[in-house]
């Protein structure tokens, strides 16, 4: 398969709209209308409750496992981590949903899934002790694009650096709401009661 058209079904994969499709089919809403506006896993479960937040998550992180394992599904030599990234950019700039998508934190990690576990694992948890010291879920979210950053800089044999400052910047272009929300103290912390649909 050309490499034009395995990065194209990549990026198709994460433009998969789950949390807006969970939204309109099970609770009648559309998603970027509530909460942060975001359709992703954290609203999802802000606005929507547990079931719906997981059920985004499963199938957000699902994309991008998807997408990386291109590769291997196609015999095609390349690494997994660039189809990973391109559904982590369907996800956040999805065709399928006006362009309007999430902020690429649960795509992220089902690409790292396949492509490189140890990263997955080191940026995951400097995000879950982020949240917990800070209960914001964007300031987490953010530490993971410096932790990967941090990790290609100082890890021999990886050449990633430039593709990672890029992510880095894209977290904190995809955040910028959160940045100014939480500089007018106006972020909700993780699973604010408040911004809960009844
Ligand atoms: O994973 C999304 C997170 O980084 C921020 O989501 O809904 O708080 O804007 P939200």
């Amino acid at each position: 398969m050309p490499l034009f058209t395995l990065f194209f079904f990549a990026y198709l994969v994460g433009s998969f709209p789950t949390a807006l499709i969970i939204g309109k089919v099970f609770y009648g809403i559309d998603i970027r209308k509530y909460g942060s506006f975001n359709p992703g896993a954290t609203n999802s479960l802000r606005v929507l409750g547990k079931k719906a937040g997981v059920t985004v998550l499963l199938f957000d992180v699902s994309k991008g496992a998807l997408a990386a394992a291109l590769p291997f599904l196609f015999e095609v030599d390349i690494d997994p981590l660039y189809l990973g990234l391109a559904a982590v950019l369907g996800h956040c700039f999805p065709i399928l949903a006006g362009f309007r998508g999430g902020k690429a934190i649960a795509t992220t990690a089902g690409a790292l899934l396949i492509a490189n576990p140890l990263m997955l694992f080191i940026s995951y948890i400097t995000f879950f002790l982020v949240i917990f010291i800070t209960k914001y879920v964007f300031l987490g979210s953010i530490s993971i694009g410096m932790t990967l950053l941090l990790y290609v800089l100082i890890e021999p044999g990886l050449k990633h650096e430039l593709l990672f400052f890029l992510y880095l910047i894209l977290l904190i272009y995809l955040h910028r709401s959160n940045i100014i929300n939480f500089i007018h103290h106006q972020e909700p912390v993780f699973n604010d009661k408040n911004l809960k649909k009844d």
